[in-house]
C-alpha cells in the first residue's frame, strides 16, 4: 500500500520537519512497511534520511533558469529529492496548468527517473453529465502520459471531493478505479476528503493501492493511523 500526504500550502519547514520525525517515530515503533510518501509545501523541502519519502508538489520542467515564482531540478537535487506530484486538480482548475504543460513537466521528471504520483480526476459537472462523459474527460488527462512509465503511480481524486468532506460511495470508487486500471497498470491512489474515519474501507476496496491524503493528514497522528489501516489491510 501506498500511503501519501500533501500537505498543500500548509506547514512551515519548522513544522514539516517536526511532522515527518512523529512519523518516523510512527513507522519504527510499529514496524510499518508500506510505502510513506510526504509532499510538503516547497520552501519547506528539506533534507531527509528515513523511511518517508518526501517528494515535491509541484516543480518546473527546467534544471533552472528565468521562470520567475518556479523551482527546478537544481533547487530538488540539493536536498535528494526523486518523487513529484504532477496534475494536482488544484494546479489543473485553480492556477490553470494546461495538459500541454503537464505533459511537458512529466516527461521531463520522468527522463530522470523521478517517481511520478500523476492525478486525475472529474470536476462535478462531467460527473453529474453521465459516467461515460465522466470517463472521456478522464480519458483526456492520460493523453501524452506514458502509462507504462516504471515509476509512476497514478491518483484519481474527484475535483469535487477534494476538500468538501464528500466522496463518491464505496462501489463507485471501486467501479471508477477498476476502469481507470484498464488504462495503467501503475498503482492507482484514491484521494479526496478521505480522513481517519472512511480511510480503512477505501483501503479494503479492489483496485485501490493506497490514498492519497489533503487535510485530514496534517494531523501527524490522523495520518500515522492511516499508515497503521494500511498496513493491516
Ligand atoms: P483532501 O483530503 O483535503 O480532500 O485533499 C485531497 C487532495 O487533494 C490530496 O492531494
Amino acid at each position: 500500500m501506498i500511503i501519501a500526504a500533501n500537505l498543500k500550502t500548509n506547514l512551515t519547514r519548522k513544522e514539516t520537519s517536526t511532522y515527518i520525525e512523529e512519523l518516523e517515530s510512527y513507522i519504527k515503533a510499529k514496524n510499518i512497511f508500506q510505502e510513506v510518501l510526504v509532499f510538503p509545501a516547497t520552501s519547506s523541502l528539506n533534507e531527509h534520511n528515513g523511511k518517508v519519502i518526501i517528494g515535491a508538489q509541484n516543480a518546473y520542467a527546467t534544471k533552472n533558469g528565468a521562470f520567475t515564482g518556479e523551482i527546478g531540478l537544481d533547487h530538488l537535487d540539493e536536498f535528494g529529492i526523486k518523487t513529484i506530484l504532477i496534475g494536482h486538480s488544484e494546479r489543473r482548475h485553480t492556477l490553470g496548468e494546461t495538459q500541454e504543460e503537464l505533459v511537458s513537466k512529466f516527461n521531463y521528471y520522468k527522463e530522470l527517473g523521478f517517481k511520478i504520483v500523476y492525478c486525475v480526476g472529474e470536476p462535478l459537472e462531467k460527473r453529474e453529465a453521465g459516467k461515460e462523459v465522466m470517463m472521456d474527460y478522464i480519458s483526456t488527462q492520460y493523453e501524452g502520459i506514458d502509462t507504462e512509465y516504471k515509476n509512476l503511480i497514478i491518483a484519481y481524486e474527484p475535483v469535487w471531493a477534494i476538500g468538501t468532506g464528500l466522496t463518491p460511495t464505496l462501489e463507485d470508487i471501486e467501479a471508477i478505479h477498476t476502469d481507470l486500471k484498464g488504462k495503467s497498470t501503475a498503482p492507482l491512489l484514491y484521494g479526496g476528503s478521505v480522513k481517519v474515519t472512511n480511510a480503512k474501507e477505501v483501503l479494503e476496496l479492489n483496485n485501490v493501492d493506497g490514498v492519497l491524503v489533503g487535510s485530514a493528514a496534517l494531523y501527524a497522528e490522523h495520518f500515522c493511523s492511516m499508515i497503521q489501516y494500511a498496513q493491516e489491510v
